[in-house]
């Protein structure tokens, strides 16, 4: 399972409850909230915005102001940028006391950010034939077209934000740029090391020049591009040092500003979405990936990607992949095919040995093998894919000391083989090797090192990659915006790194639309106001993708595919403009059925257009926890009326579309996301507005984890050492502390957890205490009414939560766990007595003064006997 952008394993698989405390399961849990402990980005007003006497709030005055209170803070960033971003990101203890201070518009926790991994990556070299040039994927795009006219992105600046540091390389054309961190930086416990020399990773995909052994060329290989690396060579970052990196590239003057990163998100609230949206919105293109988190299911936007304003990027599959061939001695055979983009690294010839010649054997080498089995090591062992693990089989073989080679279906994937030297081979070659074998004929294979690269057709070529994290927000913005070509491309790579590789992610998409903007801003000028309407001209113009090849298979969910994938000739030759490019209809309790937009013709001759409705296949995200990807899909559709279905237009002239839209009568409990394009056509010309909306009530979307399908008991649990969730007693030494336990079905815009008194029943029926004390973010969010309940103060709190990740215990993000202390949030230490603790979160569109709107949970009692 993966979390936004990288792989982590926190979670045992195979949960046996009653003798494992969930605290152990949750390995060094503590705070698994993907956020840096105690660290935030305080926002201020502008010093524009504030009267000419109030000028002197800001950073100065909230230190003084702390100081003069004696809590103790460290400052990691100030970001002065009026106009997008006036703040500072600090970490202290006692962040309730940030709320008074004049001129602070926000306080929002730092999220953590894994390094940005590409989704599969591969090493090639010069010897390498048969690998799949940038043609390709230039000419399902149209860029082809582009630069045979000359147009190469001239004259247009782009800031990248990069991690990885290893040397200026062939393809690599870094014009300027800065290192915000250092080669040494791994995350928020380091300390950035600023200099000037950024270097960079993905720019082949945008700026490599052609005519290089691998005959790839770059989307916009005349731009000139700027580096901003937030990554050390190691590990992760923090948004904190994202932030900056933007606010840096955006104030030295980059046209386009292109992230290939991301981490979970959910709201588009997150600093660096909030960020991100505003640079967007100052007239500049910002390219964000959208994530590689197919497999998490629907309602899993990225942050920064799904910001408002910015262009969050799908990817999608090549039409081949690059694969190796093995040859055969004995029987004659063409080459077989195996999973590997690079040689399996065997030396000459070897003979075949099989664990089965039985075809249809179900569980070849998942025991151990028989004691007569050869040494291995001077052989190349055929295995049948089995009913138990791979590593399983593995691990048999290798007991035998044996190297490569499998057999298997599903030859659509790489598959995991830690350190074993094996790929995958087809179920029919498979077959024919074992038919040999035990026809007693001797067969050898050799797997040749050079020239064995075959272009292989890949059966889902052309459709949005499953890896490519599903929308929409949680707030229903439309993301992804569009797809661009991510899957198996051939880039450079860092020379240490081996120089070229192939590459698989939305971050290898991202590059590939920021190139696509290069091209659009060199041609239409570099204006303000062509980036304002970047988005919804790319949008208009993109291929919606079906989602599977066969015939009569419905249309890709704009969930995951946005407006379709990008068609950047068009884009600079469309002569009829649609605007807006997304119809955002909200859920059904804010729906917005009525939906007006723009055409016009500015082409040189009058157009007659008519209005043709498409819709896609509705996305079931699922009830609970939302259902794991690839999201099933219903051919449920809205309808759509207009008041007029064709109308004509003169050279120059717009007219107003008004779209009556009526959701699908499908079941709401399944929270089903219906979608669809309004294709606007003309002689010759197609371009379309994509809608999209909820066929239920966000609110009625449970947010809170009550079941007990995720570990078998009922969540939340409030958990002692030893794995018993009753009422129990706490000394808060030596690890005699309780485990606080959540799993969040959906993300909240306000979640606590408080302390309460002991006698606190069922919420809300407790005699009136009137003010809630405690403590919130100043948004006006005072964490609902309950008036009833005698809350003592906060424990934890959080604003804008993601969801956790429904499929699977192995992903960081499967849960949301804390170690408590005998502490408040702030750090004061609570009195010895009993207690409970109070969980809310809030429903999504719900009212933050509504208690009704609130999920809630109340713990057993936990009595602190702290000595
Ligand atoms: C949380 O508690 C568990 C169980 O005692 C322990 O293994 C883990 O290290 C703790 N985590 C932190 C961050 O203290
Ligand atoms: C490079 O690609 C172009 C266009 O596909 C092709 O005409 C040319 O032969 C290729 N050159 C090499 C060296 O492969
Ligand atoms: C294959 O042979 C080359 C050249 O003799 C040698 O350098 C390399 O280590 C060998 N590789 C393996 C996996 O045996
Ligand atoms: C098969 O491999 C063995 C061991 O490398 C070698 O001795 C033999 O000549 C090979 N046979 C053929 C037909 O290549
Ligand atoms: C290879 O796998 C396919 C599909 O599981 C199976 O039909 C075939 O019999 C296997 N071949 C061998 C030799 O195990
Ligand atoms: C092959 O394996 C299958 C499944 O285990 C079994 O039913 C069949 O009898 C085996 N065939 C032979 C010839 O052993
Ligand atoms: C791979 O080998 C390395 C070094 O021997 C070892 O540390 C690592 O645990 C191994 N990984 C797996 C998945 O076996
Ligand atoms: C949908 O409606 C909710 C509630 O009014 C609002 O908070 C949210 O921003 C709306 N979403 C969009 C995309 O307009
Ligand atoms: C890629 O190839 C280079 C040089 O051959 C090697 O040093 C590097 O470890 C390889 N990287 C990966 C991830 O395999
Ligand atoms: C906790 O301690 C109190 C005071 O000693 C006692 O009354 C209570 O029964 C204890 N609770 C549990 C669950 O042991
Ligand atoms: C910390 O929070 C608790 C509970 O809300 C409160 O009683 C206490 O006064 C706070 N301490 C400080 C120093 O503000």
């Amino acid at each position: 399972m993966r979390s936004a952008f990288g792989v982590t394993t926190l979670l045992g698989a195979g949960m046996a409850l009653a003798s494992t405390p969930i605290s152990s399961l949750i390995a060094q849990a503590g705070n698994n909230l993907l956020t840096v402990p105690n660290r935030f980005i305080v926002e201020f007003q502008s010093p524009a915005d504030l009267p000419q006497t109030r000028r002197s709030t800001g950073t100065a005055n909230l230190y003084a102001s702390l100081r003069q209170r004696e809590i103790s803070f460290d400052i990691h960033h100030e970001y002065n940028s009026p106009g997008l971003f006036v703040g500072v990101s600090l970490t202290l203890n006692d962040v309730a006391s940030l709320r008074s201070t004049a001129g602070v518009v926000a306080i929002r926790p730092v999220k953590l950010f894994d390094r940005p991994a590409p989704f599969d990556f591969k090493n090639v070299s010069e010897g390498d034939s048969g690998l799949p040039d940038s043609e390709g994927v230039h000419i399902i795009t149209g860029v082809d077209r582009l630069h045979a006219q000359g147009i190469t992105g001239h004259g247009v600046k782009i800031g990248m934000q990069v991690y990885l540091g290893a040397g200026f390389g062939p393809g690599f054309k870094v014009a300027g740029g800065y290192d915000l961190v250092g080669d040494a930086y791994t995350g928020p416990n380091t300390t950035p090391v600023p200099d000037a020399d950024p270097l960079d990773q993905y720019t082949g995909i945008i700026g490599c020049n052609p005519n290089n052994p691998f005959n790839v060329s770059g989307v916009a290989y005349d731009a000139e591009i700027y580096a901003f690396r937030i990554f050390g060579c190691l590990g992760g970052s923090a948004e904190d040092v994202i932030v900056a990196g933007m606010l840096k590239a955006a104030d030295a003057d980059m046209d386009i500003l292109t992230l290939s990163l991301g981490g979970l998100g959910g709201w588009t609230e997150g600093t660096a979405a909030v960020v991100a949206s505003r640079i967007a919105a100052s007239g500049k293109i910002v390219t964000i990936a959208a994530g590689n988190a197919g497999d998490s299911g629907a309602w899993y936007s990225s942050n920064p990607g799904n910001a408002i304003n910015a262009i969050s990027v799908a990817s999608s599959d090549s039409p081949i992949i690059p694969l190796q061939s093995l040859t055969l001695q004995g029987p004659t055979h063409a080459p077989i095919v195996y999973f590997s983009s690079v040689p399996l690294p065997v030396n000459g010839s070897l003979p075949l040995y099989a664990t089965s010649k039985n075809t249809t054997v179900t569980d070849d080498a998942c025991s151990p093998l028989p004691a007569s089995t050869p040494n291995l090591s001077t052989f190349v062992v055929l295995v049948r894919r089995a009913t138990c693990a791979v590593t399983v089989q593995l691990k048999h073989l290798a007991a035998f000391n044996a190297s490569p080679c499998r057999n298997g279906t599903g030859f659509t994937a790489a598959i995991s083989v830690g350190n074993f030297t094996a790929a995958l081979i087809q179920a029919s070659d498979g077959v024919f090797l074992a038919q040999q074998l035990a026809a007693g004929t001797a067969v050898n294979v050799t797997f040749p090192q050079e020239g064995a690269l075959v272009q292989f057709p890949d059966p889902k070529g052309g459709l949005v990659s499953a890896f490519t994290s599903y929308g929409p927000t949680d707030d229903l913005f439309f993301k992804p915006a569009i797809t661009a070509p991510g899957g198996h491309i051939l880039s450079t790579w860092p020379v240490p790194l081996g120089g070229w590789a192939l590459l698989s992610g939305t971050s290898m998409a991202t590059p590939f639309m920021a190139g696509s903007a290069a091209l659009l801003l060199s041609v239409k000028g570099k204006s303000a106001e062509v980036a304002a309407t970047a988005r919804s001209v790319f949008q208009s113009t993109a291929k919606p993708l079906a989602s599977d090849h066969t015939d009569g298979a419905l249309v890709q969910t704009t969930i995951q595919q946005g407006a379709g994938l990008v068609q950047v000739y068009d884009v600079l030759f469309a002569t009829t403009i649609i605007s807006p490019a997304e119809l955002l209809l909200n859920d059904t309790a804010h729906f917005v059925g009525t939906q007006k937009f723009a055409v016009t013709n500015t082409g040189k001759s009058p157009k007659t257009y008519v209005l043709k409705h498409s819709p896609v296949g509705t996305a079931v995200t699922g009830s609970i926890l939302p259902a794991s990807g690839p999201v099933p899909r219903s051919a449920d559709y809205a309808s759509v009326s207009f008041d007029e279905e064709t109308f004509t237009l003169n050279p120059g002239q717009t007219h107003e579309v008004v779209a009556t839209f009526t959701p699908p009568k499908v079941d709401a409990t399944t929270f089903p996301v219906y979608s669809g394009f309004i294709h606007v056509v003309s002689d010759g010309e197609d371009v379309h507005t994509s809608y999209m909306g909820l066929a239920a009530s966000i609110r009625d979307k449970a947010v809170l984890d009550t079941s007990t399908e995720a570990l078998g008991v009922q969540l939340p649990v409030l958990e002692d050492p030893s794995g018993a969730t009753e009422a129990a007693n706490y000394t808060f030494v030596n690890g005699d502390e309780p485990f606080l336990l959540w799993r969040l079905a959906f993300g909240t815009a306000v979640f606590r957890a408080d302390l309460v008194t002991a006698d606190t029943t069922v919420p809300g029926t407790v005699s009136g205490r009137g003010v809630v004390p405690s403590f919130t973010f100043p948004k006006g969010q005072n964490g609902g009414a309950f008036s009833a309940v005698d809350v003592l103060g906060p424990i934890f709190e959080h604003d804008y939560t993601p969801r956790n990740d429904g499929t699977n215990s192995d992903d960081l993000n499967f849960a949301s766990g804390l170690n408590m202390t005998n502490t408040f949030a702030n750090g004061t230490v609570i009195p010895n007595g009993s207690y409970k603790v109070f969980i809310r979160a809030l429903r999504v569109t719900g009212d933050p003064d509504n208690e009704a709107d609130y999920d809630t949970w109340l713990s057993p009692t936990m009595g602190v006997f702290a000595t």
